[in-house]
């Protein structure tokens, strides 16, 4: 089974999870478009939903699908969204669409969080992925001199201005053995907009796509 096809499997099995009225939150990546068209091509109702990305909020506006202004909504109930790395806590790292802040955002919001991956995303510790860290333009050199003195490599992510007109930092080579206070302290860092370290507010249930099936997992 190609990755490509684990996707699909895991994006039809996260309908089961969309509430049947209120607000759905929905991510970005490679595997929420194949959750956006799931939607579509079973028919299935969203009432409105709010987005995390403007590629995203095009996907949904073009299958019918009301996206509205987080500003206008009170918190809700399920938000869904993939990953690039999630550790057995449901510690994870995303990003690597550059839609982490509104991620976190739109994860912040919800009641739950339904992360929706292929069981290659599914490691020990998270690292091997390259933290993306978004980060004020005009602040990039001072975060980047910050984090290589926390022992990161950071890498300017090229050719990506993200929606909120920020730049990404990837951080290679930089395992985290404590990503609830890693996350806390590169949040801390003055220009950072936001780490993709997802580990104060982890996922609450992770559906993993294998070659048997979708397994599900909650919160340990
Ligand atoms: C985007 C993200 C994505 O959820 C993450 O990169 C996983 O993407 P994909 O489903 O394409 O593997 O965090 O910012």
């Amino acid at each position: 089974m190609t990755q490509d096809e684990l996707k699909e499997m895991v994006a039809l099995e996260a309908l089961k999870y969309i509430p049947s009225s209120g607000i759905l939150g929905v991510g970005s990546g490679s595997t929420v478009v194949k959750f956006i068209e799931a939607i579509h091509k079973n028919g299935i109702r969203v009432e409105a939903a709010v987005s995390s990305s403007n590629k995203t909020t095009k996907l949904l506006e073009q299958i019918g699908v009301r996206v509205l202004d987080p500003n206008e909504c009170e918190p809700y109930a399920v938000y869904i969204d993939g990953a690039d790395e999630v550790n057995p806590a449901f510690d994870m790292i995303k990003g690597g669409g550059a839609c982490l802040t509104r991620e976190k955002i739109l994860a912040s919001m919800a009641e739950k969080f339904i992360c929706i991956v292929d069981k290659s995303k599914l490691v020990d510790t998270l690292g091997a992925f390259p933290l993306p860290v978004e980060v004020i333009p005009m602040a990039r050199e001072q975060v980047a001199r910050t984090l290589r003195a926390m022992g990161a490599n950071p890498v300017l992510r090229q050719d990506c201005i993200t929606d909120n007109g920020c730049e990404i930092l990837d951080l290679h080579d930089f395992m985290i053995a404590d990503p609830v206070s890693m996350e806390r302290q590169i949040n801390a860092i003055p220009g950072v907009v936001t780490v993709g370290l997802f580990a104060a507010r982890g996922a609450d249930a992770v559906l993993y796509a294998t070659e048997d099936g979708v397994l599900v997992k909650n919160r340990p």
